[in-house]
Protein backbone atom coordinates (compact mmCIF):
# COMPACT_ATOMS: atom_id res chain seq x y z
CA UNK A 1 0.00 0.00 0.00
CA UNK A 2 2.72 2.22 1.03
CA UNK A 3 4.77 1.57 -2.31
CA UNK A 4 1.84 1.84 -4.24
CA UNK A 5 1.19 5.37 -2.39
CA UNK A 6 4.69 6.22 -3.12
CA UNK A 7 4.64 5.68 -6.87
CA UNK A 8 1.39 7.51 -7.43
CA UNK A 9 3.33 10.63 -5.73
CA UNK A 10 6.15 9.70 -7.92
CA UNK A 11 3.72 10.00 -11.09
CA UNK A 12 2.05 12.94 -10.18
CA UNK A 13 5.16 14.89 -9.76
CA UNK A 14 6.48 13.58 -13.14
CA UNK A 15 3.03 14.38 -14.91
CA UNK A 16 2.97 18.25 -13.19
CA UNK A 17 7.18 18.48 -15.11
CA UNK A 18 5.42 17.07 -18.05
CA UNK A 19 2.75 19.80 -18.21
CA UNK A 20 5.03 22.66 -16.61
CA UNK A 21 6.72 22.21 -19.75
CA UNK A 22 7.27 24.55 -22.37
CA UNK A 23 4.86 23.91 -25.44
CA UNK A 24 6.75 22.62 -28.83
CA UNK A 25 5.98 25.20 -31.75
CA UNK A 26 6.49 23.46 -35.28
CA UNK A 27 5.69 24.62 -38.93
CA UNK A 28 3.44 22.66 -41.24
CA UNK A 29 4.05 23.37 -44.45
CA UNK A 30 1.25 25.66 -46.47
CA UNK A 31 -1.74 24.25 -47.79
CA UNK A 32 -2.31 24.23 -51.07
CA UNK A 33 -4.75 23.07 -53.91
CA UNK A 34 -2.96 20.45 -56.38
CA UNK A 35 -3.27 21.27 -59.73
CA UNK A 36 -5.66 18.62 -60.37
CA UNK A 37 -8.01 20.46 -58.51
CA UNK A 38 -7.81 23.80 -59.56
CA UNK A 39 -10.13 24.92 -61.88
CA UNK A 40 -13.64 25.63 -61.93
CA UNK A 41 -14.72 21.39 -61.62
CA UNK A 42 -12.46 21.12 -58.67
CA UNK A 43 -13.59 24.15 -56.88
CA UNK A 44 -16.69 22.37 -55.61
CA UNK A 45 -14.89 19.49 -54.50
CA UNK A 46 -11.85 21.76 -52.70
CA UNK A 47 -14.95 23.59 -50.75
CA UNK A 48 -16.77 20.57 -49.94
CA UNK A 49 -13.32 18.01 -49.35
CA UNK A 50 -10.65 19.67 -47.66
CA UNK A 51 -12.07 20.57 -44.04
CA UNK A 52 -10.91 16.91 -43.10
CA UNK A 53 -8.45 15.99 -44.78
CA UNK A 54 -5.64 17.18 -47.29
CA UNK A 55 -6.48 17.11 -50.96
CA UNK A 56 -4.11 14.91 -51.86
CA UNK A 57 -6.02 11.97 -50.10
CA UNK A 58 -8.30 12.54 -53.66
CA UNK A 59 -5.52 13.06 -55.95
CA UNK A 60 -3.46 10.51 -55.33
CA UNK A 61 -5.95 7.73 -55.72
CA UNK A 62 -5.06 5.38 -58.19
CA UNK A 63 -6.25 6.54 -61.69
CA UNK A 64 -9.02 4.54 -64.06
CA UNK A 65 -11.36 3.04 -61.25
CA UNK A 66 -14.90 4.23 -62.68
CA UNK A 67 -17.07 6.46 -61.99
CA UNK A 68 -18.52 3.82 -59.48
CA UNK A 69 -15.73 4.04 -57.42
CA UNK A 70 -15.97 7.81 -57.17
CA UNK A 71 -19.56 7.56 -56.00
CA UNK A 72 -18.77 4.96 -53.58
CA UNK A 73 -15.86 7.25 -51.99
CA UNK A 74 -17.93 10.43 -51.79
CA UNK A 75 -21.16 8.16 -50.73
CA UNK A 76 -18.54 6.80 -47.55
CA UNK A 77 -17.55 10.24 -47.18
CA UNK A 78 -20.98 11.58 -46.51
CA UNK A 79 -22.04 8.46 -44.61
CA UNK A 80 -19.57 7.46 -42.68
CA UNK A 81 -17.33 10.56 -41.51
CA UNK A 82 -21.02 12.44 -41.71
CA UNK A 83 -19.63 15.03 -44.39
CA UNK A 84 -22.13 18.02 -44.52
CA UNK A 85 -23.07 17.45 -48.36
CA UNK A 86 -26.74 17.36 -49.60
CA UNK A 87 -27.14 14.73 -52.27
CA UNK A 88 -27.37 16.24 -55.57
CA UNK A 89 -24.22 17.80 -54.46
CA UNK A 90 -22.47 14.78 -53.63
CA UNK A 91 -22.83 13.39 -56.71
CA UNK A 92 -21.93 16.75 -58.96
CA UNK A 93 -18.68 16.05 -57.08
CA UNK A 94 -18.52 12.32 -57.88
CA UNK A 95 -18.89 12.99 -61.58
CA UNK A 96 -16.50 15.91 -61.36
CA UNK A 97 -13.67 13.46 -59.90
CA UNK A 98 -14.70 10.74 -62.33
CA UNK A 99 -14.33 12.99 -65.39
CA UNK A 100 -10.71 13.94 -63.77
CA UNK A 101 -9.40 11.07 -62.36
CA UNK A 102 -11.36 8.28 -64.66
C1 LIG B 1 -16.33 14.90 -42.30
C2 LIG B 1 -14.95 14.69 -42.64
C3 LIG B 1 -14.61 14.36 -44.08
C4 LIG B 1 -14.96 15.08 -45.20
C5 LIG B 1 -15.74 16.39 -45.29
C6 LIG B 1 -14.39 14.36 -46.32
N1 LIG B 1 -13.71 13.27 -45.89
FE1 LIG B 1 -12.63 11.97 -47.02
N2 LIG B 1 -12.01 10.99 -45.38
C7 LIG B 1 -12.43 11.27 -44.09
C8 LIG B 1 -11.82 10.31 -43.20
C9 LIG B 1 -12.02 10.26 -41.69
C10 LIG B 1 -11.04 9.46 -44.00
C11 LIG B 1 -10.24 8.25 -43.57
C12 LIG B 1 -8.92 8.69 -43.07
C13 LIG B 1 -8.05 7.49 -42.78
O1 LIG B 1 -8.50 6.34 -42.86
O2 LIG B 1 -6.88 7.76 -42.49
C14 LIG B 1 -11.16 9.92 -45.37
C15 LIG B 1 -10.50 9.36 -46.43
C16 LIG B 1 -10.71 9.71 -47.75
C17 LIG B 1 -10.09 9.05 -48.90
C18 LIG B 1 -9.06 7.94 -48.82
C19 LIG B 1 -9.65 6.61 -49.16
C20 LIG B 1 -10.66 6.15 -48.14
O3 LIG B 1 -11.77 5.83 -48.59
O4 LIG B 1 -10.39 6.11 -46.93
C21 LIG B 1 -10.62 9.64 -50.01
C22 LIG B 1 -10.35 9.29 -51.46
C23 LIG B 1 -11.51 10.69 -49.56
N3 LIG B 1 -11.53 10.73 -48.20
C24 LIG B 1 -12.22 11.50 -50.42
C25 LIG B 1 -13.06 12.54 -49.99
C26 LIG B 1 -13.83 13.36 -50.89
C27 LIG B 1 -13.90 13.22 -52.41
C28 LIG B 1 -14.48 14.28 -50.11
C29 LIG B 1 -15.45 15.35 -50.56
C30 LIG B 1 -16.69 14.87 -51.11
C31 LIG B 1 -14.12 14.01 -48.71
N4 LIG B 1 -13.25 12.95 -48.68
C32 LIG B 1 -14.57 14.74 -47.63
C33 LIG B 1 -13.25 12.28 -43.70
C34 LIG B 1 -13.82 13.23 -44.52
Amino acid sequence: MRKASIALIASAALLSTALAAKPVTFALPEESVPVDLADAEGEPVVNACSTCHSLEYITTQPRGKGAQFWKDSVAKMVNVYKAPLEPADADAIASALARKFG
